[in-house]
């Protein structure tokens, strides 16, 4: 498969991530399949992506015919079969090993065998996940960043057994999509997470052990390194449990006890104040 051989592209999961993965493949120009699991969920993505096209409008960076056109790419399915019709797919399902390799054995049989699997996992090993399909040669990652259509990066993480031909073909698409694909080999947590998420567990050991406020904490890091956001502020945005579930990844994948994640990240996840999502985490976002 060449990239210029893909004309659609469908995306599973309609989440923070898969409606943003939707929104930048159909403004590109591609006929895009939206998976999810309910009418209900589709449509707020629709809504979403709808909603941040209407942002682009006001910095004029699209006009309204764009917009329309962006939409009308955008076809809505809950119904896993109707992604046959699509050269690569784009997996942007919850942060699970287990739901992702159920997923993966489906779309093996759905999709034609040259289809390329590609995942957004933040964390989980393409290489596993390839292992679940007879086509480990065709399965990649890419590791789009939070919110898709602003973040430059995607990181392409090369499994095990990925071709090099799927490895070039989708870091072209990547390109294609306006993004700057960075290549990293598939050990836990990638490059990204590998070192991000060691920097938010200590913030959130520093706040545990009572260092300083959240507040402060972020003050810190903003101020002092030049970070856009402190570390609490953007666990709120990716998502407490998804943070937990990458520290997870590490400390098993590595055995190192520096990954060890903090008893306040598991306990805010334990309580549902998962960030952003549920307008409780470091922060209230209630009001
Ligand atoms: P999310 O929870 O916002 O969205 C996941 C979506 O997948 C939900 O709409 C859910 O209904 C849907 N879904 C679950 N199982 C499904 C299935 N079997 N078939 C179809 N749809 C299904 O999650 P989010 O944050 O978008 O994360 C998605 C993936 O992207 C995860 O692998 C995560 O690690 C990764 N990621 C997340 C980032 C973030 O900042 N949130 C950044 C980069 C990657």
């Amino acid at each position: 498969m060449q990239v210029d051989d893909i004309k659609k592209i469908a995306v599973i999961g309609g989440g923070t991530m898969g409606n943003g993965i939707a929104h930048v493949c159909a403004l590109t120009g591609y006929d895009v399949i939206l998976v999810d699991t309910s009418e209900a969920l589709l449509d707020k993505a629709l809504g979403v992506i709808s909603k941040n096209l209407d942002r682009m409008i006001k910095k004029e960076k699209i006009t309204e015919q764009d917009k329309t056109d962006t939409l009308n790419r955008i076809q809505k399915s809950t119904n896993l079969k109707d992604v046959a019709v699509a050269q690569i797919t784009i997996e942007a399902i919850f942060e699970e090993l287990n739901v992702k390799l159920d997923l993966f054995k489906k779309l093996d049989t759905v999709c034609s065998p040259d289809t390329i699997l590609a995942s957004n996992t933040s964390s989980i090993p393409i290489t596993k996940l390839a292992a679940a399909t007879g086509r480990p040669d065709r399965v990649v990652g890419m590791h789009f960043m939070n919110p898709v259509p602003m973040m430059k990066l995607v990181e392409m993480i090369r499994g095990l057994a990925t071709s090099e031909e799927t490895f070039t073909t989708a870091t072209e698409l990547a390109r294609k999509l306006g993004k700057i694909p960075v290549p990293a080999n598939d050990y836990p947590g990638f490059i990204a997470n590998r070192i991000l998420l060691p920097m938010i567990n200590e913030a959130v050991y520093a706040l545990y052990e009572g260092v300083g406020t959240a507040e402060d904490i972020d003050s810190v890091m903003k101020l002092g390194m030049a970070h856009p956001m402190g570390p609490l502020t953007l666990a709120d945005f990716i998502g407490l449990d998804v943070c937990l579930a990458i520290l997870e990844v590490l400390h098993d994948g590595l055995g190192d006890p520096k990954y060890h994640p903090c008893p306040l990240l598991k306990k805010k996840v334990e309580a549902g104040y998962l960030g952003r999502k549920t307008g409780k985490g470091f922060y209230d976002y209630s009001k």
